[in-house]
């Protein structure tokens, strides 16, 4: 489907109406609900089948819109000032006056907030004028969608309409750094990188959530296949699909290359769709695991390397009870 501005305007009446839409951003594709209706994002997590400690991402115009809603320290300024529109969240404190539903924070006093770069993310939001909760379009657990196609398989029948913009350039969710309490720390990695961050600011920010679930995008198991995952490989076994970066292993089989010249912005856009179809394709095959070659993350040369390792490492992590 090309998107039409009929098909912009029929999505931001159904946002209107608390019905959902995905949509494309330049990281992942979102499943929106409008963020001011408590029935629009509980119907979120219920597509999701997300556990509802888990907060959402509200997506919005630009800075105006944000401060509107949420307390902006002078160094949130500036990472908005320089990465907005853009794939960077900022976990920010509520105004006393915000509108938002108190779902999306999922009982914190916080709010996460984005303003994406994607034209036809930015034509809803501006068609809609309302802000939109979106978390990635995909089960809770599972690996995130990056094409529209991947949307319609997992919750198709969960949403009202999917805008299809083709597949996303970054691949990869956003970064998310947590502002509140004078901290700036990385919750989730992403493509603006820790160097990114510390060349602005002139301060690195810390690592995790210091403990205390802050951010549920780190409960280990996450972004998880059918198939198990093997990182770190340096041979390929006989029952195993590959996921290669750089120059493929000897003696592989079945085998999606990430990046043959090691690139790692193109690794990361490559990421979930070959993560899906090695395991889609790999069961078909009668193949039992996914080997994972290793990605640099080390230097600020390649600093990507460390959202695309954060992903590998969830996907490849113990899968209790799988939510
Ligand atoms: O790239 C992205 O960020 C995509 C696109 C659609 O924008 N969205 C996305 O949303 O990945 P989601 O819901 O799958 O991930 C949101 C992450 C989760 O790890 C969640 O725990 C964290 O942000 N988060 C949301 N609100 C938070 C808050 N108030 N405090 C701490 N973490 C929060
Ligand atoms: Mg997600």
């Amino acid at each position: 489907m090309s998107v039409s501005a009929r098909n912009i305007r029929n999505a931001a009446s159904l946002l209107h109406q608390e019905q959902l839409v995905a949509f494309p951003t330049e990281t992942v594709y979102g499943l929106g609900g409008n963020a001011l209706s408590d029935a629009a994002v509980s119907a979120i997590y219920a597509a999701k089948g997300r556990p509802g400690f888990n907060p959402l991402i509200v997506h919005v115009r630009g800075l105006e819109d944000a401060c509107h809603y949420a307390v902006f320290s002078s160094e949130a300024l500036l990472l908005a000032r320089a990465f907005w529109p853009g794939p960077l969240t900022l976990v920010l404190p509520r105004r006393e006056t915000c509108t938002l539903s108190l779902l999306v924070s999922a009982g914190l006093d916080t709010v996460a907030l984005r303003v994406p770069a994607h034209p036809l993310a930015q034509a809803l939001l501006h068609e809609a004028r309302i802000p939109i909760a979106a978390p990635s379009a995909n089960r809770s657990g599972h690996v995130s969608p990056t094409d529209a196609a991947h949307v319609q398989q997992e919750l198709g029948q969960h949403v009202s309409m999917v805008l299809d913009g083709g597949p996303c350039h970054v691949g990869i969710e956003s970064t998310v750094l947590d502002t509140t309490g004078g901290h700036i720390r990385l919750l989730r990695p992403g493509s603006v990188t820790p160097p990114m961050i510390e060349k602005l600011l002139g301060r690195a920010p810390e690592r995790g959530a210091g403990g205390a679930l802050l951010s549920p995008g780190m409960l280990e198991s996450h972004y998880a296949p059918a198939l198990p995952v093997r990182l770190n490989a340096v041979a390929a076994q006989a029952h195993e699909a590959l996921l290669a970066f750089g120059p493929a292993l000897p003696g592989a089989g079945f085998t999606c290359n990430l990046s043959p010249g090691g690139n790692l912005q193109e690794a990361a856009a490559n990421l979930f769709r070959m993560l899906r179809h090695l395991d889609a394709e790999g069961a078909r095959r009668g193949l039992t695991a996914i080997a994972v070659m290793p990605v640099p993350e080390d230097g600020e040369h390649n600093a990507l390397g460390l959202a695309i390792n954060d992903r590998l490492t969830r996907a490849a992590a113990p899968r209790p009870g799988r939510s």
